[in-house]
């Protein structure tokens, strides 16, 4: 088992595997896109196959790929049954924000991807354009539509804008009264790659919390699995549930059980820090694979306590200026 210095057991890996992305969500990036990183900057799939190898012999059980857009990478579908074959792997999933991955999902399903988190932030055509600057709302429905169609578990998550999609709250709740999906709304973080200035969060949990409260007056608590990120709810009579994910309250630091390796190869122990040792360039160096091991265990071992300390380390002049899709979220 992988434990931190805080005593925390990690076994849950976010792996992104580009930075490149087919939308420009405000709350992400600049409407003109990134620097995008070019072919040898990215780690290869064989690499990305033997830390994932590497890192599950050390206990993580559980790897979650994100980007940037994962589907916008060329030949992902042959990486991710690759990746589903590893041994001790027991839960592989994706975060994708649904424009490519309609074609996707029989053969998700056939791999054994059980569940997809899928973003999408607001139920109106309109809105969706003014939020991502790409009219693709009918393709994101579309990927919604198969996901359901073939049992895979889906978790819809919407980031809570000022000015933006606040009248999708309403929406998007009710669709859980038709549909068994689980809507999860997100506080938004500054990790924009400064397409906007990030004033200060306006809508945190508490405030999202009120605002569903006065619409359905028998929303109700339930019971939040161990190291879930959200907090959840159900109202009477709907087939999906609700959450809240206070992502930049921090507040499910303390049972953090994940790492991060971004698309770069930098291996992350708290989305928040700036950064450690970079995977790509150990594996690039002709680094023996219990060599990696005891690598990732002395970063683990000078993990920050929460998001909030791990912001602290930083540079001043690195502030939190990046974009998630650098990151992988
Ligand atoms: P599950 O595996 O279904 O629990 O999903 P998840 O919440 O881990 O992943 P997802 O990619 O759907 O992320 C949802 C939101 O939670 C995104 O905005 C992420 O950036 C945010 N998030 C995920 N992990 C962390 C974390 O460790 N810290 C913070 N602050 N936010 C996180
Ligand atoms: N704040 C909060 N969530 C964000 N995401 C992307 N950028 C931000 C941000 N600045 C979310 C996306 C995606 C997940 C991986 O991260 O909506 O679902
Ligand atoms: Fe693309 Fe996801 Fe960033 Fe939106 S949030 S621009 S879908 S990487």
């Amino acid at each position: 088992m992988l434990t931190d210095n805080h005593g925390r057991k990690i076994n849950y890996l976010r792996l992104a595997v580009t930075d490149r992305c087919n939308l420009r969500c405000f709350y992400c990036m600049p409407e003109e896109g990134l620097n995008w990183l070019s072919r040898s900057e990215l780690m290869s799939y064989e690499e990305m196959l033997r830390i994932c190898s590497v890192l599950v012999k050390m206990g993580v059980d559980k790897i979650r790929i994100t980007g940037g857009e994962p589907f916008v990478r060329k030949d992902i579908m042959s990486f991710l049954s690759e990746l589903s074959r590893i041994n001790g792997l027991d839960e592989l999933t994706i975060t994708t924000n649904g424009v490519l991955t309609a074609p996707h999902v029989s053969e998700l399903k056939r791999i054994g991807v059980r569940s997809v988190n899928l973003s999408l932030d607001t139920l109106d055509a309109g809105r969706f354009f003014a939020i991502t600057a790409r009219d693709e709302f009918a393709a994101v429905m579309n990927t919604l539509d198969e996901l359901l169609k073939y049992d895979i578990d889906v978790k819809i998550n919407a980031v809570v804008m000022d000015g933006k999609n606040i009248e999708d709250i309403v929406p998007l709740v009710q669709m859980t009264r038709d549909l068994p999906v689980s809507v999860r709304f997100i506080e938004e973080m500054p990790f924009n790659g400064d397409g906007h200035i990030y004033s200060g969060l306006k809508w945190d949990y508490t405030r999202i919390l009120e605002e569903i409260k006065t619409h359905f007056p028998g929303l109700r608590k339930t019971e939040d699995a161990p190291f879930s990120t959200s907090y959840n709810y159900h109202i009477p009579d709907h087939r999906g549930g609700v959450g809240i994910i206070a992502a930049y309250s921090r507040t499910f630091c303390g049972t953090c059980n994940r790492i991060r390796i971004t698309p770069v190869g930098e291996l992350k122990t708290c989305l928040y820090d700036g950064g450690g040792i970079n995977v790509k360039e150990l594996m690039r160096g002709g680094l023996a694979s219990e060599d990696l091991q005891n690598n990732i265990i002395n970063a683990l071992h000078h993990r920050a306590k929460d998001g909030w300390e791990a912001e602290r380390g930083r540079s001043v002049k690195d502030g939190v200026h990046e974009s998630m899709a650098t990151i992988g979220g």
